[in-house]
């Protein structure tokens, strides 16, 4: 037998590193220089073992800055199952849950993985404020007025030119400034639906917006979602043609929680459905921009300029979520969108979207989100790894390619509430899964957030709710 070549052996020294925990998702392998010193072999060597482990998912390199440790590695959970969901539309009833978790949330007692909200120590909050005193020093009082009615101009035109870097054509006029993305779904409903319709929703989905539909008195119908793919087009289409439906609200980029995405060939489907029906799409696009690949994915709008689409996105999980500075772009409905803008909150904050033009205008926005990518990234691998080793080995776990959140899937019968109140009692905070549904599903399964800087507490807080979890399933025995 001819003896195993040289960068085979390295590679799987690498390897073995990972599966022993040694070199963690996220981390950065030993150089190739050091690595290759270590070995007493050639740089080139060291190349070709590390650029096997590439080939094999296992590292991924990145320009400049070395070869790190991929989310991936050992992918040896099974990703949650396709949702099933109820055909039929429902009223919307969520109760309270959600705002106890916003309340925790808040309590830095608590530990963060509740609440999809990175730390304000990831965030660009000091060079924002910076903008911010400077605008304000400048500006003398002249910013202490209403805004225009769509919003700080510098602000859309902002945002018109960083849309049109990916393929959406929006001029600023057709752009407004909301409150957050939160009353930019709201003003998008708004302008789209009446009390008692129905809109089609992923499933599961974000539960802030269960809140502005129920609010609204909207019923929902939730589609088949994917935890890698997306929704069920297939199933989008009986619905369309079975059902009145007002409206569609997805998020086609790392949709919270699942963190799925969809096609361009599937979204380019569903624009087709939608236009021959005559129905608006609200997208939700809030974390297009913490993606973890070469591309930042494509908004539906990016793909028909004409179609009937009102995008809604804001600033709060990359720059502020404080400065609650949101928008919504659309082509198509501009007016009514305006007046349902005025009637909710008139316009935002003028010192604030100053502040946030400038700050764009610097030039740091770049490099910020790229750094938040890396850190979302490696916060992602490390969640992943430590969920695996501490939780039920029945445990399934999601692999999104963006954003910042996690999805488990525990077996059917274990109940996540009963999770969630062990662990207050600890206080450790997460978001139980029934909360993403209006049809009472998902009570096996549970978010968390990997929003906040990787440290002791977050590590042991998740190990902790693993052995919750084996406690649970011992004492009801599953
Ligand atoms: C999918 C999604 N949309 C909207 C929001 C709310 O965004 P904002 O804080 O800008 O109102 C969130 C916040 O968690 C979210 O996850």
């Amino acid at each position: 037998m001819s003896p195993r070549p040289l960068y085979q052996t390295l590679a799987n020294q690498i390897t073995e590193m990972v599966s022993q925990n040694v070199l963690r998702a996220g981390m950065r392998a030993p150089s190739v220089r050091t690595f290759a010193t270590q070995n007493e072999v050639s740089m080139t060597t060291v190349l070709q073992a590390y650029r096997l482990l590439e080939d094999k998912g296992v590292l991924k390199a990145r320009p400049k800055s070395g070869f790190y440790v991929t989310s991936r590695t050992p992918d040896t959970r099974k990703l949650p199952a396709e949702s099933r969901p109820p055909q039929q539309a429902t009223p919307v009833v969520i109760g309270n849950g959600v705002t106890e978790i916003l309340t925790h949330a808040a309590n830095p007692a608590y530990a963060p993985l509740g609440c999809a909200i990175p730390s304000v120590g990831l965030l660009a909050a000091d060079k924002l404020d910076r903008h911010l005193a400077r605008c304000a020093r400048t500006l003398g009082r002249s910013y202490n007025v209403y805004t225009e009615p769509l919003g700080d101009a510098d602000l859309r035109q902002a945002i018109s030119e960083r849309a049109l870097r990916i393929g959406h054509t929006v001029p600023p006029d057709n752009i407004i400034i909301t409150n957050g993305c939160t009353e930019a779904l709201s003003v998008a409903l708004c302008a789209t639906t009446r009390p008692g319709d129905t809109v089609v929703i992923e499933s599961p989905t974000y539960f802030g917006l269960l809140q502005i539909l129920e609010a609204r008195g909207l019923r929902v119908l939730e589609l088949p979602t994917d935890p890698t793919h997306g929704i069920d087009v297939t199933a989008l289409e009986k619905a369309l043609k079975k059902s009145r439906v007002a409206a569609c609200l997805f998020s086609s980029s790392f949709n919270n929680p699942l963190g799925c995405s969809m096609s361009d060939t599937a979204k380019i489907e569903i624009l087709r459905l939608l236009r021959q029906h005559q129905v608006p799409l609200i997208e939700d696009d809030i974390y297009g921009d913490i993606y973890f690949g070469d591309d930042r994915p494509q908004p539906f709008s990016s793909l028909d300029r004409d179609a009937d689409v009102i995008l809604c996105s804001s600033f709060s999980k990359t720059i502020a979520p404080g400065y609650r500075i949101g928008w919504i772009a659309s082509n198509t409905r501009r007016d009514a969108l305006q007046i349902a803008k005025f009637s909710t909150s008139l316009c935002g904050p003028a010192l604030t979207q100053k502040a946030m033009a400038d700050f764009l205008g610097s030039g740091g926005y770049d490099n910020h989100l790229r750094r938040i990518r890396r850190t979302f990234f490696d916060n992602i691998g490390r969640m992943r790894f430590t969920v695996d080793r501490s939780f039920p080995v029945e445990t399934r776990i999601t692999s999104p390619n963006g954003g910042f959140v996690l999805w488990i899937e525990m077996p059917d019968s274990f109940d996540c509430s009963k999770l969630f109140q062990r662990a207050m009692q600890e206080r450790i905070c997460f978001a139980p899964g029934h909360l993403f549904t209006a049809a009472s599903r998902y009570r096996n399964c549970l978010r968390l957030s990997c929003g906040h800087e990787w440290d002791y507490r977050v590590e042991r807080s998740v190990e902790r709710l693993g052995e919750l979890a084996y406690e649970l399933m011992a004492d009801t025995k599953y």
